[in-house]
């Protein structure tokens, strides 16, 4: 059963860019001819030298090389500020809502610019150049998106850290891509709560015994005493006074890096994702009009924070190009209370809203009386992104977030793929809840077997893409050989997601999660490798494995099965310590849900663990354990069952 079918509202068929006949032609014409479509699109954005070549790219093994517009020169920054002056000076770009509900600010794409050129002065008075990497540890200010864009404008390539990283995290990242400049801030604030991102930095600074680390800018947000090193360490505030309003922006070939972002995968240390200029901007603006059928005027809200991808593309890049106005929240959903996501829809007229499964299904426990106490009569679209979405929840933000009158966009996309790929668009495409339904302009999705047997029609397996697209990653920072073979070696010549998926007969594509040792938890990518390594880094941890089950509200909960040293006992305080150690080594978000101690792991004769079984386990599915005859000690298996932990 595919479930209901949710038509496009008659007023939306009329009022978007794109109808149903105008997504069947754009899309045969954009896969027909990619490099003619992609001319045309690439248009969008100002370029100051034009693109003659538009695509050249290849998935073949081991010659996997992905370029865009090559020969044209342009600066996102430019594109995303300086273009709109004339015409958009006095209009809002960015609209900040703090943590605390009786702060707000309304920036101007003017103080923008003002802004922007300030930090990147700030920035190259302390050395920062094209090319240099740049290291982002902030709390949701319009500082971090200053920084941002900062360093687009100077050229110099960013690497920002979700502030929720443990200062171990943080110094692999900035050791991985060797910056010398950190911008952070005093504290960051979520939920009434302080965040002490300036003395993780120290604390990063110090594990990486100086790092190279020659700065640290840092922002006043709640004004807390912290320590100053009075040589590598500059106030903002400060440093801001000393320069101006004017900084040029770098000429920037379309492929010179932009960004990079690290992200987790099913092996080793989390990877420096690397995305470029020319053509990560034109498909995040491209999709962000397209996808949010974006319209001068509307004001457009992403609950992401700037770092994970989805705020890099879709709260910064993507909306600037257009010219929009963006809101950034630094809070959280539940503070106050309940009723603030939807609070500052009412306060700030929000149009277009787009948020996690995640939220939604933590909003739907507190049921419907915090959202109908306000009147969201502003909004006109609901977005979803990060994890499966339930139809239950799909339904519940349908009805009673949307008043059954606002489309859902289910946008399915990564972020090494630098933007949506796979989406209704609001205008043109019928919904059905749970389904990210179509591909968007130029993208080619495949379902394919274990064997890498191309499968038609209606059918289930692996989901990967035929071709490139403007936005895809190019490397893994300073390893093009983990690039090839992480996402091209698994599937010749196709680019392997790392995603289940099945396809229904009216070609619709349902996401079924991953497939490979990596875990969404809260729409937050987690390798259970990193969670394993963290565990048995641990004294009294000898050995550990680590899985995801399903979780009512995170989508999937972290399921850790640890095997203690000989000579230790297990006990529930243990179990709490092993849990605050995970939580420091890696971050909160990377916190087991559930510990199991096991006298043993089950294992082949030749000692690889059965992470399938202990996957069954977890998923509470004892009875189809599958061949358990290769285990070395089949025994093991019914001590695991016995001491399965309780779900939630
Ligand atoms: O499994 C898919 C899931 O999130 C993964 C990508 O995670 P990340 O790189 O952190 O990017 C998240 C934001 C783009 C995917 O491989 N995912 C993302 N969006 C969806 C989704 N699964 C189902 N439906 C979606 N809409």
């Amino acid at each position: 059963m595919d479930g209901k079918v949710y038509e496009v509202p008659s007023e939306w068929a009329s009022r978007a860019f794109v109808d149903a006949a105008g997504y069947k032609r754009l899309y045969q014409a954009s896969v027909a001819d990619p490099a003619a479509f992609w001319a045309e699109h690439g248009r969008r954005i100002h370029w100051f030298t034009p693109y003659a070549k538009v695509k050249n790219t290849s998935f073949a093994p081991g010659a996997v090389s992905i370029r865009w517009y090559e020969d044209g020169t342009t600066n996102v920054a430019y594109n995303c500020i300086d273009r709109h002056l004339d015409t958009r000076a006095g209009q809002v770009a960015i609209i900040w809502e703090g943590d605390d509900p009786s702060e707000a600010k309304h920036i101007t794409y003017q103080e923008l610019h003002d802004e922007v050129c300030r930090l990147a002065n700030v920035l190259r008075n302390r050395g920062v150049e094209k090319g240099d990497r740049v290291t982002i540890y902030m709390p949701m200010i319009p500082e971090a998106a200053y920084a941002m864009l900062a360093c687009a404008r100077l050229g110099a390539v960013h690497s920002v850290v979700f502030g929720g990283f443990s200062p171990d995290s943080l110094a692999g990242r900035i050791e991985d891509c060797g910056s010398k400049m950190i911008i952070t801030a005093d504290e960051g604030l979520r939920g009434g709560r302080k965040v002490p991102l300036k003395a993780n930095v120290d604390a990063a600074i110090e594990r990486l015994g100086g790092g190279g680390v020659e700065h640290v800018v840092v922002v006043r947000r709640t004004g807390a005493e912290v320590a100053m090193d009075p040589v590598r360490d500059v106030y903002y505030h400060d440093a801001r006074e000393m320069v101006t309003a004017e900084c040029p922006c770098e000429e920037m070939n379309a492929e010179d890096p932009l960004f990079i972002l690290y992200t987790s995968g099913s092996t080793g240390k989390p990877k420096g994702v690397l995305h470029t200029t020319g053509g990560y901007l034109v498909y995040t603006a491209m999709t962000h009009q397209y996808v949010f059928d974006y319209h001068d005027g509307d004001i457009y809200w992403c609950t992401a924070d700037v770092g994970w991808v989805t705020g890099h593309s879709y709260i910064l890049y993507g909306p600037l190009a257009n010219g929009a106005t963006t809101l950034m929240f630094e809070g959280v959903p539940n503070y106050p209370t309940n009723s603030r996501f939807w609070e500052v829809i009412d306060k700030h007229k929000v149009n277009t809203f787009y948020t996690a499964p995640t939220a939604i299904r933590a909003l739907m426990q507190a049921g419907e009386g915090p959202v109908k106490a306000t009147s969201r009569a502003s909004l006109r679209l609901l977005g979803s992104v990060g994890e499966p979405i339930n139809p239950e929840a799909w339904e519940w933000y349908h009805r009673v977030v949307g008043d059954a009158r606002c489309p859902i966009v289910d946008t399915w996309w990564q972020t090494e793929t630098g933007g949506i790929l796979i989406t209704p668009l609001p205008g043109a495409i019928p919904q059905k809840p749970g389904s990210a339904t179509l591909p968007f302009f130029g993208i080619k999705p495949e379902v394919v077997d274990a064997e890498g047997k191309v499968l038609d029609g209606a059918a289930e397996g692996n989901l990967v893409l035929a071709d490139s697209w403007p936005g895809q990653m190019r490397t893994v920072y300073g390893d093009h050989q983990r690039f090839m073979d992480t996402y091209f070696s698994a599937y010749p010549n196709k680019y392997f997601t790392g995603d289940g998926c099945r396809r229904d007969a009216d070609g619709y594509y349902w996401i079924t999660g991953r497939v490979d040792d990596v875990i969404n938890v809260s729409g937050h990518r987690m390798g259970t490798a990193e969670v394993e390594s963290a565990l048995v880094a641990h004294a009294k941890v000898s050995e550990a494995a680590v899985v995801g089950y399903p979780h009512d509200i995170k989508g999937q909960g972290i399921y850790a099965y640890v095997t203690l040293m000989a000579d230790e006992q297990p006990s529930e305080e243990l179990r709490k310590e092993l849990a605050a150690w995970v939580r420091r080594e890696i971050g909160p978000i990377a916190q087991p849900d559930l510990i199991q101690f096991a006298p043993s792991l089950p294992k082949t004769r030749s000692g690889k663990i059965m992470r399938r079984i202990l996957r069954k386990i977890a998923e509470d599915e004892f009875g189809n354990l599958g061949d358990t005859s290769t285990l070395a000690d089949p025994g093991v298996v019914s001590d695991l069952i016995d001491n399965r932990q309780n779900k939630q």
